[in-house]
């Protein structure tokens, strides 16, 4: 036995050196083609290959319409389309290119944000999962559709924080906090890119936008960014080194400018940072016209300027700004950009086109049967409602639900009224970043589909509109009050149309849009038991709703298997266990509003202790629902915590022990949340930092032993060197359901 072990280790040895040599050797061979392929480029070639058009099939910003882009792809003026899609657009497109002169193939991006053809929950919806495993396997479907369509580039995941829900993009990314976010960037990123580029089903993914455009001042999309380089790194900067460090390929820069710098023309963060300090070897792609942009930001005079700028500080692809290939070749015969700042970012470019195997066959995406077989993939529907069901977040229950899916025995029939502008909505699940395609109407789950198949035979359901998503029309109401009147229980649902959270849905009011909340209250008024759905992209503010209605649901956007996810829950076929991933605010005025924020010199710790305190005299210190706030059917007791050590150096580390027991009647799954709170820092620390999460399921009665490790990566920071450091001191460990909601608390020393 010991002498297999020993063959087998000889061998395992063997087999790791042929593998480094070859994967040595594989690189060094894709380097040397790409030089060679270089060698035979002319400037303007080269400058190409640097340019991103728009397809005229779609558009996802401001069309510019300017001559025939195909006459420029058949001489070699264009490296990459976006918005081009399907096997027939792609595949004749890069017949064109094959007949330039360097046969240098295109590259095909678009924007799969969640999904492709089965759209999946918008990504903040999927971060409400708090389950890894699922959301990179999200992207793997979303992958493995889209590159069966002819795309090779996905422009996702966005791995921006996102700490103001007035920002429209809030729901584009992970939410607030820089740890869950750099977990969740990181399954993004494995999702897309599956095993690796060279495999037909894999996508290059594109961690957006560099960096800091969620903190745009007020929310207000595109703004400025102004904050501290010890903030950046720590918080904003968290989720891109982790998808960096995930072997992303590609990198968007962003709109904002960052300290009075525009992120496309920034060196600090471009070439410094990602490609200097964390060695980045994929391209980075300019945002939408973002290099000519730096016109109106007042930060060039001209495109001439734009281009100068934005290439030396590391913007490998102009996205249809025009800048590049209207300037650069000039640029350069001038002197004024180095023919090997050209030439480094072609070889970027190059690179990720010869891993994905198209310099072999420019057409191997472009397989018609893979891409029927996909299109109609009944697996990636099942997934989507199994992840659909994780993403929805229970806010509110006062033991309405489950509902029953048969009235009781011997007891009358009963109606269940659904009532509101999304009980029958479609394309309106999906929410923004999702395609139309023709046949969705009959794809598309909707609630009252979805609750129609679970019902029993003795039960019926009654339908009234009631209002539209956002106007002042009270002409439903009476209907909507007619038809609660006959219910026995009613399900209200409400929230925000498709396109009132996404890229330029930037809102200053965030309450629930319309008199949809006027219309619950009077439904309401006929005293009948109500559930209500909320359906959206971002923290939307209902007060009175969640402070008057028995039971809610925050459904979010959740895709084409919406409906089935949310009959799901509503019947108790699944016990909802997801947990917010950013903060709900009372009103506008609470914005912006995160967990881990600093104590301050004068630290409010209750609403009754609001004077002279870092708090508003006229509102609550505390949000309407906390970070990582959540309920589920059961209830979970937390106890028996254990530290192995109360003392450690930075080489040591400490195991976490507890006890999770299931303390209700229904299996289900807890998200139990560890946090930790560095007492003195030579910077101020946050009053909380998440820093591990386990979500563990249980049958009712069922115990499970926990284990965290803490460890010096957890107990570190950056100081005001930029330092990432562990200081020796006291720190508070606390373990939740919530980040308000801690149960277990101890604490533990770091030693020198
Ligand atoms: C602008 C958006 O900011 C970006 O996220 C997107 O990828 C591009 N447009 C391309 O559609």
């Amino acid at each position: 036995m010991k002498q297999v072990k020993h063959i087998s280790r000889l061998f395992l040895s063997f087999f790791l050196l042929v593998a480094f040599h070859t994967s040595r050797s594989q690189r060094k061979t894709i380097d040397q083609k790409v030089d060679s392929v270089l060698h035979l480029m002319t400037l303007e070639e080269k400058v190409g290959q640097m340019n991103q058009y728009n397809g005229d099939w779609d558009a996802t910003g401001p069309i510019t319409k300017d001559g025939d882009k195909q006459s420029q792809i058949r001489s070699g003026m264009v490296g990459s389309m976006l918005n081009v899609t399907g096997v027939d657009h792609t595949r004749t497109l890069q017949e064109i290119a094959m007949q330039s002169r360097m046969k240098i193939p295109l590259l095909f991006g678009q924007d799969i944000i969640h999904g492709y053809r089965t759209i999946f929950p918008v990504p903040l919806a999927e971060a409400a999962s708090w389950d890894l495993d699922a959301i990179q396997l999200s992207a793997r479907i979303a992958a493995t559709e889209a590159s069966a369509a002819g795309v090779h580039w996905t422009f996702a995941p966005m791995v921006d924080i996102a700490r103001d829900p007035r920002w429209g993009r809030v729901m584009e990314g992970a939410g607030e906090d820089p740890y869950l976010g750099s977990l969740i960037a990181r399954a993004r990123v494995k999702g897309f890119q599956g095993n690796g580029l060279g495999n037909t089903d894999a996508l290059m993914a594109c961690a957006k936008h560099f960096a800091a455009y969620g903190a745009a001042v007020g929310g207000r999309d595109y703004n400025s960014v102004d904050m501290s380089l010890r903030q950046l790194h720590e918080i904003y900067l968290a989720p891109f080194k982790a998808a960096a460090e995930a072997g992303a390929a590609t990198f968007m820069n962003s709109f904002n400018d960052l300290n009075g710098i525009p992120a496309t023309g920034n060196k600090y963060l471009q070439r410094d940072i990602l490609k200097g300090a964390w060695k980045f070897k994929g391209f980075v792609v300019s945002d939408w016209g973002s290099v000519g942009e730096m016109i109106q930001h007042g930060f060039v005079k001209d495109n001439y300027e734009a281009a100068l700028v934005a290439a030396n500080a590391g913007s490998d692809m102009d996205m249809e700004s025009r800048s590049y290939i209207q300037n650069l070749a000039k640029l350069v015969k001038e002197g004024k950009v180095k023919m090997e700042v050209v030439d480094e970012a072609v070889r970027r470019i190059l690179r990720k086109k010869f891993e994905l195997g198209l310099f072999d066959d420019p057409f191997r995406f472009c397989n018609k049967e893979r891409e029927r077989q996909q299109w109609n993939n009944p697996e990636h529907l099942r997934m989507e409602r199994e992840i659909a069901k994780k993403s929805i977040v229970l806010l509110k229950n006062n033991g309405i639900l489950p509902i029953r899916k048969q009235s009781a025995k011997g007891s009358e029939p009963r109606n269940i009224a659904v009532i509101g502008p999304f009980a029958k909505a479609k394309s309106d699940n999906l929410g923004f970043w999702s395609y139309d395609w023709p046949d969705d109407s009959t794809r598309i789950v909707s609630v009252w589909e979805g609750m129609q198949k679970k019902i029993g035979a003795d039960t019926r359901l009654l339908y009234a509109r009631g209002c539209n998503i956002n106007d002042t029309s009270h002409a439903g109401f009476t209907e909507a009050v007619a038809v609660a009147k006959n219910a026995d229980l009613i399900i209200m649902t409400a929230g925000e149309a498709r396109d009132m959270s996404g890229e330029a849905k930037s809102r200053s009011n965030i309450h629930l849009p319309g008199v949809q909340e006027e219309l619950i209250k009077a439904v309401y008024a006929t005293g009948k038991p109500m559930i209500v759905l909320v359906s959206a992209g971002r923290p939307l503010i209902f007060n009175w709703t969640a402070d008057n209605v028995p039971a809610i649901l925050y459904t979010w956007w959740l895709g084409t298997e919406a409906g089935d996810a949310i009959a799901d829950v509503l019947f108790g076929d699944y016990n909802p266990s997801g947990k917010l991933p950013i903060s709900f605010p009372r009103t506008e005025g609470q914005i912006p509003i995160y967990y881990d924020h600093f104590n301050t010199g004068r630290p409010a710790t209750s609403d009754s202790d609001r004077f002279y305190r870092s708090a508003y005299l006229d509102l609550s210190i505390y949000p309407k629902y906390e970070f990582g706030y959540g309920l589920s059917y059961t209830t979970f007791q937390y106890s028996d915590l254990r530290l192995s050590k109360k003392k450690i150096k930075d080489t040591e580390k400490i195991d976490v022990t507890m006890k999770l027991t299931n303390t209700g009647k229904y299996e289900g799954e807890e998200v139990v949340q560890l946090y930790l709170r560095d007492k003195v820092g030579s910077v101020v620390r946050p009053v909380k930092e998440l820093k591990d999460f386990q979500k563990i399921k249980l049958q009712p009665g069922e115990a499970k032993a926990i284990h965290f490790i803490i460890d010096k990566q957890k107990l570190s920071f950056y100081n005001d060197k930029l330092q990432w450091i562990a200081e020796p001191g006291e720190f508070d460990l606390m373990i939740g359901a919530s980040s308000e909601d801690i149960r277990l608390k101890d604490s533990f020393e770091l030693v020198k």
